[in-house]
């Protein structure tokens, strides 16, 4: 088999990129890199980086750039390969990050960038009744827990609600999503480079129809 994809998937929050960007990993055999899960295992480990990361998550802010970079940095460095594919879920989310993004890329662009499309009634019924382990990160909902107790079907983690989850933070979350991000939907229009994709419905068919998509890029 040739490389895998390089892959940005873009949505609004709770539409399921991080769900489904850890499916597309595994079936194409590339790294999901999620900015959200690196910031909240730093915010986990106490690190002072992680610290001041964690003020503005849980307001529903945008982390600075220098700390999402470093932490991207830092992850590339620990041996992902850019050229041999990769998921990105939650990065870019602003035109200096998209910027930033083909710059790093150069020589390996993007195969594809995804507007996982989601209307916001559904993303706020999804976010409100989200968890998550504490440990891994892996996504559950109140309406497809864990087989166990609220434990971690992966690693035996603590299953629980995140911390920017509150009404407050996910309002603002969803304005700077509109602000912010949505103008780097045109941007990737623009190359030539996005697919809209229905993430409405059954979570399998939502994945075929992702994968229909990268593949229809390959
Ligand atoms: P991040 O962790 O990226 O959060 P987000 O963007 O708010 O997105 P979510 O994780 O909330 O949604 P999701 O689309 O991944 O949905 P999920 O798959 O969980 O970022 C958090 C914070 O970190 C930001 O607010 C910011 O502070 C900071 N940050 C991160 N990146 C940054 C950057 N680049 N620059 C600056 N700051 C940054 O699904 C949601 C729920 O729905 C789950 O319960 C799931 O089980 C369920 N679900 C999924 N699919 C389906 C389906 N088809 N049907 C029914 N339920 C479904
Ligand atoms: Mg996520």
């Amino acid at each position: 088999m040739g490389r895998g994809p390089r892959v940005v998937l873009l949505g609004k929050q709770g539409a399921g990129k991080g769900t489904q960007a850890a499916r597309l990993a595994e079936h194409y055999g590339i790294p999901h890199v999620s900015t959200g899960e690196l910031l909240r295992a730093a915010a986990a480990a106490g690190t002072e980086f992680g610290k001041k990361a964690e003020e503005y998550m849980n307001r529903g802010e945008l982390v600075p750039d220098d700390v999402v970079f470093g932490l991207l940095a830092e992850r590339v460095a620990a041996g992902d390969r850019v050229e041999n594919g990769f998921v990105l879920d939650g990065f870019p989310r602003t035109d200096t990050q998209a910027i930033e993004l083909d710059r790093a890329l150069e020589g390996h662009p993007l195969d594809i960038a995804i507007n996982l499309d989601v209307p916001t009634e559904t993303v706020l019924d999804r976010i409100a009744g989200r968890r998550v382990c504490e440990n891994c990160g892996a996504t559950y909902h109140v309406s497809l827990p864990p087989k166990k107790d609220w434990t971690c079907d992966e690693c035996g983690g603590k299953v629980v609600q995140r911390a920017d989850d509150t009404e407050d933070a996910v309002m603002r979350r969803l304005e700077l999503y509109e602000q912010e991000t949505v103008p780097i939907i045109d941007y990737y229009r623009k190359l030539g480079k996005l697919e809209v994709v229905d993430g409405e419905g059954d979570g399998d068919d939502v994945f075929k129809r992702l994968v229909t998509a990268v593949d229809s890029r390959l």
